[in-house]
């Protein structure tokens, strides 16, 4: 596939986040019009999700949760895995990106697997579960500590819950990951280049994460941005409550 298939995602996120509406209708704003490219593109810009998928304990039987799953695209590399699982549920509020995933779902005929449209502050498994996956999606949540909250409300007693998304380094997450501080400009430059889309990587994430949990694996690294010559800051977790 050519680059072509980057430009409505290259003129949606110039345009940026709208800032009339709600939630859910500023998320389908955004997205409905790159949903088809989304994957293609996210691949290059949304790192660390791979390696976060590998550590996570989901052996035969395990129930996963995935909050803000999206395209569903955070199933393709345990593919091998899902048929073995007891369910899979993605969650997600935006429609257009839910309508890939459940052509996925169609396409790989997982008959365990649902796509369901809610807020991921509030929505509740049917059971109890053994994994809850929020892949670069807090970020992108108003109230992420209401979701962080319903993700270790709804897992077994020795569930875990992942996440891997956008991350400024200041002194408090330096110290927890072992890395050196981001310069405040550059936190602050970050913050409002990733604003302009909706994305909030909150510094006080990570602290919040491993004040609350029992921290199993907590890494900072660097990934490229498509076309620029930067790279952003992202952090992995994996926590018990
Ligand atoms: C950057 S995308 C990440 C999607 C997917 N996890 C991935 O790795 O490709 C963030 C997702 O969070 C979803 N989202 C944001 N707020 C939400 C909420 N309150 N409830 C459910 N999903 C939400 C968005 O619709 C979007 O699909």
């Amino acid at each position: 596939m050519s680059r072509m298939s980057d430009l409505p995602v290259l003129w949606r996120m110039l345009r940026g986040m709208e800032r009339g509406g709600d939630h859910a209708q500023r998320l389908e704003g955004f997205y409905a019009g790159q949903a088809a490219a989304y994957d293609r593109f996210r691949e290059r810009l949304l790192h660390g999700r791979d390696e976060l998928l590998a550590r996570l304990p989901l052996l035969p039987g395990s129930s996963l949760v995935e909050l803000g799953a999206g395209t569903g695209r955070n199933l393709e590399p345990i593919a091998d895995r899902i048929p073995g699982l007891a369910s899979v549920h993605l969650v997600d509020l935006c429609p257009s990106l839910l309508a890939v995933a459940r052509q996925r779902i169609a396409a790989r005929n997982w008959s365990n697997v649902t796509a369901v449209e809610a807020d991921a502050t509030i929505w509740k498994p049917p059971h109890p579960v053994d994994v809850v996956l929020c892949a670069y999606s807090l970020s992108m949540m108003p109230d992420w500590r209401a979701t962080v909250a319903n993700a270790c409300g709804m897992l077994k007693p020795d569930g875990v819950l992942a996440v891997v998304d956008f991350t400024v380094v200041d002194p408090a997450t330096a110290q927890l990951a072992g890395v050196p501080a981001q310069p405040s400009l550059l936190r602050w430059a970050w913050r409002r280049w990733f604003g302009h889309d909706g994305v909030h990587p909150d510094p006080t994430l990570l602290p919040y994460l491993s004040d609350k949990l029992k921290t199993g694996h907590l890494e900072i690294g660097r990934g490229r941005i498509p076309y620029l010559p930067l790279r952003a800051a992202y952090a992995q977790y994996i926590g018990r409550p």
